[in-house]
């Protein structure tokens, strides 16, 4: 990504603060997985937005105060004794010119600190995620204001920046959507991948082994979440991601799985049967899961909001399932009573960007300050994921029992409408059936 953009972004969030004031981010920290190994490094959303700097323990101040620097980096000095073993750093000199920051050695955090917050309105800071940051900022604080006789004046505000940053990366910039576009891209083809690999016999791991390889073979070296691969009983289960059973013909397999790609996550579920032909049973569920899925999509465009999305998509799912006889009584009680929440058991989709579930406000200040939903806007890109869950015993026929069905797709609001992100994927019954009726195993 160029560089301006990150430029650009810093500005934009300088511009966003209270005259005077200062803003401190924090990179990540290497997690430890056991003894002496670590977690495949990933950086703090935030830190990675408003600088695409990838290394651990650094900090970001940004100021809009005329007698300081707009933009400071504190990062790790270079060492070649510690690079030679864990990797390169790119250290305060380089980092200044690739980064176009003032950038300083980590060991000077505690002076710049002081002299960023000394003499500042207000200081933003992600309040709930760094409680070690918070502490040396308020120490920094208390001790500022003992020194007031001596000319020092400590902030008067801690601000918490998240839903400050989180405004400003609900509306996706044209570097990051080109970025999502190829996630989508690439996680589509990774779901087909799997479609075609499924049969009776193979394991549900061995389905996620071909999706993780579609995707770091395409240069997303990560998944963006654990992927979830749920055949028959599975699929109820909401986060599987043991995905450890076999597949069983007979049997629908539900894949929630996507790439994340320079920071950026994909979001696909898609449901097909193992054998490759839907039952009867399957295919009616699964048509009115993807009903309701259509008519939650067509309901994206600007103005738009979650709750009339919803909307779209619990009015088909009633009238289906009514339809089926999985739920009984009259259409319009059972719509006013959210019938259908009782097999559609989670939400109808969510920002999607840096995170899988992105920051962005759901509801924002309406009329009388009554909370309103926050409307669509061209810029935004969310999920629309409807699904079905009928477990054991629940009160229906039992030729319905164990049936799990999502289909997730990534949309892009637009001046006109969205753009959907994640089409390349089939998700039409005889679509499905004809794919997997190609099987593309090797051996
Ligand atoms: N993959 C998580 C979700 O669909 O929300
Ligand atoms: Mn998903
Ligand atoms: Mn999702």
């Amino acid at each position: 990504m160029e560089n301006s953009v990150f430029v650009k972004r810093r500005q934009q969030l300088i511009a966003a603060l209270q005259p005077g004031s200062v803003a401190i981010i924090c990179a990540a920290t290497e997690q430890n997985r056991s003894r002496d190994t670590e977690y495949p490094f990933r950086q703090h959303s935030d830190f990675w937005y408003f600088t695409g700097f990838n290394e651990p323990d650094a900090l970001l101040i940004l100021t809009n105060r005329a007698d300081l620097p707009a933009a400071q980096l504190l990062c790790r000095d270079k060492d070649p004794a510690q690079e030679v073993w864990h990797g390169r750093r790119l250290g305060p000199l380089a980092a200044a010119d690739t980064l176009q920051l003032q950038a300083f050695s980590l060991s000077e955090q505690s002076p710049l600190l002081q002299q960023a917050i000394n003499g500042s309105a207000a200081v933003y800071l992600h309040l709930t995620e760094n409680s070690a940051l918070l502490q040396q900022i308020t120490g920094q604080m208390q001790l500022l204001k003992q020194r007031e006789k001596r000319g020092d004046i400590a902030p008067t505000q801690l601000v918490d920046l998240a839903p400050i940053s989180a405004a400003q990366r609900l509306i996706k910039d044209q570097s990051e959507i080109a970025i999502m576009r190829r996630a989508g891209q690439i996680s589509a083809q990774a779901h087909i991948r799997a479609m075609q690999y499924c049969q009776p016999g193979r394991f549900e791991y061995q389905l996620e082994a071909e999706i993780l390889h579609h995707f770091a073979l395409n240069a997303a070296r990560h998944p963006a979440y654990n992927s979830i691969v749920g055949s028959g009983a599975n699929g109820c289960i909401l986060h599987y991601t043991d995905n450890s059973s076999e597949l069983k013909a007979g049997d629908l397999v539900l894949i929630d799985a996507g790439c994340e790609l320079q920071g950026y996550a994909a979001d696909i579920s898609r449901t097909f049967p193992v054998a490759g032909k839907f039952s009867p049973e399957q295919a009616e569920l699964y048509q009115l899961v993807l009903d309701a899925q259509y008519a939650a999509c067509n309901a994206v465009k600007p103005g738009s909001n979650f709750a009339k999305v919803s909307a779209a998509a619990e009015q088909v799912l009633t009238e289906g399932l009514l339809g089926l006889g999985i739920l009984q009584g009259e259409l319009e009680q059972l719509i006013r009573d959210k019938a259908c929440k009782q097999y559609f058991i989670h939400g109808i989709g969510h920002w999607l960007g840096l995170d899988v579930h992105d920051v962005g406000a759901y509801k924002v200040p309406g009329p009388d300050s009554a909370a309103a939903e926050q409307p669509f806007v061209p810029g935004m890109v969310l999920t629309i994921e409807p699904g079905l869950y009928i477990p054991q015993g629940s009160p229906t026929e039992p030729r319905w029992w164990d049936l799990a069905i999502r289909i997730e797709d990534n949309l892009l609001v637009t001046s006109d409408g969205h753009t959907n992100l994640t089409t390349a994927v089939p998700k039409e019954i005889d679509a499905i059936e004809q794919l997997m009726a190609v099987n593309n195993d090797p051996n």
